[in-house]
């Protein structure tokens, strides 16, 4: 698959634009247009309705008890403090001192980046570089809360939504009264400085996540991480993701974060890439993040687990014994935690990749985004075969019973077949065309996007077939 003419369609179609692209545009940012839109929102409630409210069965068959946060973009700066973020978020960068380039690089991925010195080569090559020593670059975005510019009203972007989730883990248990295990979710916007956003949207400065922290018993911990990296590699598949294009990767011992004890990426093979590149982590964390927090904050953040304490309790009759035994393990504790964490613009950009497709139709070439019905932005246009004859009137009508329920689209523009090849490119899976024969019989046709084939179906029956194809 050719990127540039990927690229191409997502700007010429409205579903990627290059941020504040009339003044030149802005490195590492980018904006969703309409068709954009659509599809990341599908993508955040695909995530949302498989996750949390209605994720799948445990390990023996039990319900998985999850519930949903939507925390703040700054928090307190201690925060990023406790988190390690301030004293490690970072990563090695080298300058090129040349005139003409001036170039800055990750020191890590030297290889693979393009020297912008003419003939192209990777930084380091060129006779004329002059590659500084790699020094650290701490990836956050700094601000400043209210009017004065100075250390103490320092702030940062957040980085990633998982600590909002673990400054607010105490919050959520007394308020929901949840046992473990239980998943706490969040699905929102993150900064960081990268020093060379690239590959279209994969690697931006702003971007947004998809996180859940499962919070566990340390004894079932493990059940738990292989729990997670099988049910998210499960769900890109079932949202049409080729299982060849995947692949779980378990991360070397060097190459982890410094709060994991375990990382699988579940990876996916880009077009633009030789090797498939991270989508997600499904991380083991430990207790790193609440011992951090419960450290540098001085609050508790124990789990006291009252079902094993009221099993055991009368193995300790005497009042001061019971009172020491319920404040430490097996009774309280910091629980570990699974972190499944996905990029929705990664699986975006995946989705639009895996989608892309160009064949031949008769004597002419279609392109086609061949997204899962779930995902695509436009579910059915509504087409009067011609603007007369009372087929307008009827397709209207279809149309505005539709869009109560479903995001459709109606269009009287040019021959059909090129109305067809319209939503073909925007990925719309169902195209439903009102003819002669609708005003006899009241059925329309229904035409499928990947298999081309039409079917005729009763008006009356055309909001329950769509809800039908789209059902999870
Ligand atoms: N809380 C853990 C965490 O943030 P991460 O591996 O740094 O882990 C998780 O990020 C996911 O966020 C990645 O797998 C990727 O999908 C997405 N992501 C990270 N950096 C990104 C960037 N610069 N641009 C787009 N997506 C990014």
């Amino acid at each position: 698959m050719d990127m540039e003419k990927l690229v191409a369609l997502c700007r010429r179609r409205g579903f990627i634009f290059q941020s504040s692209e009339i003044y030149g545009g802005i490195n590492g940012f980018w904006d969703y247009g309409p068709l954009g839109v659509e599809l990341k929102r599908n993508i955040k409630e695909a995530w949302w309705q498989d996750m949390v409210r209605n994720p799948p069965p445990g390990p023996d068959g039990e319900e998985i008890a999850m519930v949903g946060l939507d925390c703040a973009l700054i928090m307190n700066p201690k925060v990023w403090e406790a988190s390690g973020h301030v004293g490690g978020f970072s990563d090695p960068m080298v300058d090129c001192k040349t005139e003409g380039c001036k170039g800055r690089f990750r020191a890590d991925q030297l290889a693979t980046s393009v020297c912008p010195l003419k003939p192209s080569r990777a930084p380091g090559q060129h006779d004329k570089c002059q590659l500084t020593e790699p020094r650290t670059f701490n990836l956050m975005f700094k601000t400043f809360i209210g009017a004065l510019e100075d250390a103490s009203a320092l702030a940062y972007l957040r980085p990633e939504t998982a600590q909002g989730i673990f400054v607010n883990f105490k919050n959520v248990l007394d308020s929901s009264r949840l046992k473990l295990p239980f998943g706490i979710a969040q699905v929102g916007k993150a900064f960081r400085n990268e020093i060379n956003p690239r590959n279209y949207t994969f690697r931006s400065r702003e971007f947004e996540q998809m996180e859940i922290e499962f919070f566990c018993h340390p004894d079932d911990s493990m059940k738990w991480y292989q729990y997670w990296r099988d049910v998210r590699i499960k769900w890109y598949t079932k949202l049409g993701i080729k299982s060849d294009n995947l692949r779980p990767r378990e991360q070397g011992k060097e190459e982890l974060a410094h709060y994991s004890i375990g990382t699988t990426d579940i990876e996916y093979l880009f077009p633009f890439a030789s090797e498939p590149q991270e989508l997600e982590g499904v991380a083991h964390r430990g207790a790193y993040d609440l011992t951090q927090h419960q450290q540098h904050s001085g609050k508790d953040m124990s789990y006291f687990d009252e079902d094993a304490w009221l099993r055991e309790k009368d193995k300790y009759p005497e009042a001061e014994a019971a009172k020491e035994a319920k404040s430490k393990p097996p009774y309280r504790f910091l629980p570990h935690v699974i972190e499944p964490s996905a990029g929705a613009d990664r699986f975006t950009l995946a989705v639009l990749c895996e989608a892309y497709a160009e064949e031949k139709v008769g004597d002419e070439t279609r392109t086609v985004m061949r997204f899962h019905p779930r995902l695509a932005p436009i579910k059915a246009a509504i087409l009067p075969l011609v603007n007369k004859e009372g087929m307008p009137e009827i397709a209207r009508k279809l149309y505005q019973d539709l869009k109560r329920d479903f995001n459709v689209f109606y269009d009287d523009k040019g021959a059909v077949g090129r109305r067809y090849r319209r939503q073909d490119e925007a990925g719309t899976p169902y195209c439903l065309t009102v003819d002669g024969q609708t005003i006899q019989d009241h059925t329309v046709t229904i035409r499928d996007r990947d298999s081309l084939k039409q079917e005729r179906l009763p008006l009356a029956e055309v909001a329950g077939k769509l809800r039908e194809l789209l059902r999870p």
